[in-house]
C-alpha cells in the first residue's frame, strides 16, 4: 500500500520495531505517530503457504506483542489467509477469551471454531467507536479482525488511538468519569407481548429469548449475573439488565491508566445517527434508560451535551481509516486503540476473534 520512499524519516518506534522483526516482512506506519503498524510478506512463502505465514506469527510472537504495545494496532496484508479457518489457524498461537461474546451488544453467530461474524448491523448504520465489550466486567485483551469479503463502497473500520484521551477531555467530565464509573443500561422487551410497538426493527429493541437464544428465565439470569450484571424482570415480562463499571482500566501490561468504558458509544446523537433518526427514537423513548441501550453516569446523570461534543471532537481527531482487501487481518490491543465501523454498500463479510 505504501511507498515508503515518499514518506518523511521513519519514526523512532518504527525503527524499533524494525530491528524486532527479520527481514522476510516489510514494515510501515501510514499514519504516522497513529495505530496501525502495516506489515506485508516479502518472503513469498508466507503470501503462498498459511504454514508459513503461522510459523512466521509464532516465531515472532514477541515481537508483534512488543509492537501491539507501541502501535496499539497490527495490520497485515498480502499473506496467505484467505479463509475463515485460515484466520483462526494464522492467529493459533493467540489464547482464545474464554468467555466469548456471550452477553455482548451485538448479535453474531460463529463461522467456523472460535471466529464469529464481526456484526449484524445493518449496512447503513455507523458503529460509533469503542472499546470491545467494555460495558463487561471482563473484556478481551486482544481483538482480530479479518476482512473475508470486503464491502463495494465503505464498511472501514476505523480505528483511534486512547492514550491521551482521558486527559484531552473536559476536567469536569474526567472527574465524574473517575468518581461515579459508568452505568450501562440493556432493555429486552417480551416476545410474547402481543402489538409491542417496539418489534419494530428499527427501533433495535430485541427481545430477551431471541437475543439469549431461550425461553428459560433462569438461563439468562446466570448467564448475567456470571458477568456482573444486575438483572430486572419488568410487569410485562421484558427485562432490564445493569451493571456499573470505572471509566478507566488499567493496562495489563503498561500499567498505564486509560479510558475504558462506551458512554460515549452508547449515546445517540445526531451527529452519530443522523437528525430524523435522532428525532424519533428521542419522541418513542422519552425517558433514555428505557431505549434498548443506554449509558449514563454511575450515578444516573447523563452524558452532556458539552461532553459528549468534546468526546467526539477527539475521537474523530484520532480516526483512521483505510480499505479493507479480502485477506486483510488486523489485531487490535482493546485498551489501547478504539475501533468502529463506516456503513458501507454491498456484500461485506468481516469476521472477528478475541483473546484473552
Ligand atoms: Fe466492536
Amino acid at each position: 500500500m505504501l511507498n515508503t520512499e515518499t514518506m518523511e524519516k521513519d519514526s523512532a518506534r518504527l525503527e524499533q520495531v524494525r530491528s524486532l522483526f527479520g527481514s522476510d516482512v516489510r514494515l510501515s506506519e501510514p499514519f504516522p505517530g497513529r495505530p496501525p503498524l502495516w506489515i506485508e510478506p516479502v518472503e513469498p512463502e508466507l503470501a503462498q503457504h498459511i504454514d508459513a505465514a503461522t510459523a512466521w506469527v509464532v516465531n515472532n510472537r514477541a515481537a508483534i506483542e512488543a509492537a501491539l504495545l507501541s502501535f496499539g494496532a497490527l495490520f497485515w496484508r498480502g499473506f496467505a489467509v484467505h479463509r475463515p479457518e485460515e484466520f483462526e489457524r494464522f492467529l493459533s498461537d493467540f489464547t482464545p477469551f474464554s468467555q466469548g461474546y456471550v452477553g455482548g451488544t451485538s448479535h453474531r453467530k460463529a463461522v467456523t471454531g472460535k471466529v464469529m461474524e464481526a456484526t449484524r448491523a445493518d449496512d447503513h448504520i455507523n458503529i460509533i467507536m469503542h472499546q470491545e465489550m467494555a460495558y463487561l466486567p471482563n473484556t478481551p485483551r486482544l481483538l482480530a479482525l479479518y476482512c473475508n469479503k470486503a464491502a463495494e463502497v465503505g464498511g472501514e473500520t476505523p480505528i483511534a488511538d486512547m492514550r491521551g484521551l482521558m486527559e484531552a477531555l473536559p476536567q469536569g467530565f474526567q472527574d465524574k468519569l473517575k468518581a461515579h464509573g459508568v452505568r450501562y443500561i440493556r432493555n429486552f422487551r417480551n416476545e410474547d407481548t402481543l402489538n409491542d410497538w417496539r418489534a419494530d426493527p428499527s427501533f433495535n429493541h430485541h427481545s430477551w429469548q431471541y437475543w439469549f437464544e431461550t425461553t428459560d428465565r433462569a438461563e439468562v439470569e446466570r448467564v448475567m449475573i456470571e458477568r456482573g450484571s444486575n438483572v430486572q424482570w419488568n410487569e410485562d415480562g421484558s427485562l432490564t439488565i445493569w451493571t456499573v463499571l470505572p471509566g478507566t482500566a488499567v493496562h495489563p501490561k503498561t500499567g498505564e491508566t486509560l479510558f475504558f468504558n462506551q458512554i460515549y458509544a452508547m449515546r445517540q446523537h445526531r451527529l452519530t445517527i443522523g437528525e430524523e433518526k435522532i428525532a424519533r427514537i428521542d419522541a418513542a423513548y422519552p425517558n433514555y434508560l428505557d431505549k434498548p441501550n443506554a449509558a449514563a453516569f454511575g450515578n444516573g446523570e447523563p452524558l452532556s451535551e458539552e461532553d459528549f461534543l468534546a468526546m467526539h471532537t477527539e475521537m474523530e481527531r484520532r480516526e483512521v481509516a483505510f480499505c479493507w482487501e479480502p485477506g486483510d487481518v488486523m489485531l487490535l490491543d482493546n485498551k489501547l486503540t478504539a475501533h468502529g465501523r463506516h456503513p458501507y454498500k454491498g456484500q461485506r463479510d468481516t469476521q472477528v476473534m478475541l483473546f484473552e
